[in-house]
């Protein structure tokens, strides 16, 4: 593709983000996963008006997120089906997150986000993204399901991939819904476990725990991981020390450290950064991150600096079929 065309693309790529975001909010992919409809049928079922949903239905089929049988009749694709809700694999919630104000607004300040060396959700959003969170419980809801989502497929792998041998207690820090605990939990039965994020995510976190028949085994607890978080054998830290400067990180790996019991472990999922220029989507995280939070992706030998201060050393780095990894480490 020329320069000029491709160019063109990445200038309206978030067409293309609301494009889903609103076939992912209008539950479109649900609605056409039995039945073709016509645009006035889904209109119906949506609340939608007819002639909008005509031509979101028509740019969807242009760019596969539809199937049309030429006679006035939409149905899914399986492209489309990584909106339907609940499916394996389904990306509905993340793709309303990317579209919604915590995201959404934090994006639209990103070149000052880049002047300033840190996001401007103060100005995007009135507050950080977490204050944001906990002042609209239904955005915060959604955000905590998307990281379930997430996590649900790449967490199977993981509890195959860690050996729990010796494991009473894991603790799963800023676990949300404790989508990877609850993995570890289901192929190891004597092991319980413990998921310590903010208060709010307590309501979605002990139903998902019920949901998974794990309630007796797994325990919320509502709290800040920068203040004494409960005693364990394996820590478990997904997706939270990228959504921190190294400051805060250290102060969490020190909690960390500090409730270790002896020969016990800390393992961070991340997506280490490779080497500069190479394609892949830690970079494209790491500005996200630049744009949302006070956070950053790392390579490895970042972590390890990070360890140290904490009084941790990296022991093991073992890759997953993803990006992220599993980057463990031991008290000092
Ligand atoms: C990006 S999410 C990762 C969730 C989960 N580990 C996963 O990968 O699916 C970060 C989590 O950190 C939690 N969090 C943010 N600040 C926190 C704090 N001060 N104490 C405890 N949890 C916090 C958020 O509520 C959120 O669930």
């Amino acid at each position: 593709m020329p320069p000029q065309a491709r160019m063109m693309q990445m200038i309206t790529g978030y067409w293309v983000t609301q494009i889903v975001h609103a076939l992912a909010d209008l539950k479109v992919a649900d609605h056409l996963s039995d039945d073709l409809l016509t645009p006035e049928e889904l209109a119906a079922l949506t609340k939608s008006d007819p002639d909008a949903m005509f031509r979101l239905l028509r740019t969807a089929a242009s760019l596969d997120l539809a199937s049309y049988d030429g006679s006035g009749r939409f149905g899914t694709t399986p492209l489309l089906e990584m909106l339907r809700e609940g499916v394996p694999g389904s990306l509905r919630d993340i793709a309303i997150v990317h579209g919604s104000p915590a995201h959404w607004l934090s994006w639209g300040k990103f070149p000052d986000a880049v002047r300033a060396g840190e996001p401007q959700t103060e100005a995007a959003l009135g507050s950080d993204v977490w204050t944001h969170f906990a002042n609209h419980p239904a955005e915060f809801e959604t955000f905590s399901n998307s990281m379930t989502e997430l996590t649900d497929g790449l967490s199977r792998e993981i509890a195959q991939l860690l050996d729990l041998t010796g494991v009473e207690t894991a603790v799963d820090i800023g676990g949300a819904n404790g989508a990877l605990l609850h993995a570890l939990l289901k192929s190891n039965v004597d092991v319980r476990g413990v998921v310590v994020d903010l208060p709010s995510v307590e309501s979605t976190a002990i139903a998902e725990a019920e949901k998974a028949g794990l309630s007796e085994r797994c325990e919320f607890v509502g709290g800040s991981f920068f203040e004494p978080v409960p005693h364990g054998d394996l820590f478990l830290l997904k997706a939270v020390l990228h959504n921190w400067d190294d400051e805060s990180c250290v102060k969490i790996l020190t909690r960390c450290r500090e409730a270790l019991n002896p020969g016990g472990r800390v393992v961070v999922v991340e997506m280490p950064l490779g080497p500069i220029g190479e394609p892949g989507f830690a970079p494209l995280l790491d500005l996200n991150m630049l744009a949302v939070v006070p956070g950053r992706e790392r390579d490895l030998a970042h972590y390890e600096g990070l360890f140290a201060q904490a009084g941790l050393r990296l022991t093991s780095v073992v890759p997953t079929r993803s990006p992220q990894s599993l980057i463990e480490a031991a008290a000092l």
